[in-house]
């Protein structure tokens, strides 16, 4: 069984989201999703609209999910990639070159982001960027 893991917030679920996690599961049988958690979003200088176990219970209901674990820090990757058997780590090419370093532990993949749509870019256009939420 090839498994796969990614990494994110995935806060305002959008259809950028969606696609990814889609192609993210074609590559493997198993998609693992490691979601920020509400401290470590903190530490990214990020401040999520829904908290960590609405989040978690979005990207769950989502068919092409296995399995979300939480996402604490940056340096966890090598040891979930161990503790899971992990094959294949993707994320979108907003990353690109940037976890390169991994492939001394398996697979690596940017998939390029869906055009025209982001959270950012909701709470924007929602006004939501302007109360810090
Ligand atoms: N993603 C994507 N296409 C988009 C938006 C996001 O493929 N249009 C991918 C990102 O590259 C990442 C994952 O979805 O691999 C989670 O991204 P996240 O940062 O949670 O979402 P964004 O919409 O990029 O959020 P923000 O605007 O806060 O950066």
């Amino acid at each position: 069984m090839k498994r796969v893991i990614t990494y994110g917030t995935f806060d305002l679920l959008h259809y950028g989201h969606i696609n990814l996690l889609k192609r993210a599961k074609e590559l493997g049988d198993y998609l693992i999703v490691a979601v920020s958690t509400n401290e470590f979003n903190e530490i990214k200088g990020k401040k999520s609209y829904f908290t960590y176990d609405e989040r978690k219970k979005l990207v769950e209901a989502i068919r092409y999910v296995d399995l979300v674990i939480p996402e604490n820090s940056w340096d966890q990757k090598i040891d979930d990639i161990r503790e899971y058997r992990v094959d294949t780590f993707v994320i979108g090419d907003d990353w690109k070159g940037k976890f390169d370093f991994l492939n001394d532990y398996c697979e690596v993949v940017y998939l390029s982001r869906t055009p025209e749509i982001s959270t950012s870019k909701i709470k924007s256009e929602l006004g939501l960027s302007a109360l810090k939420i």
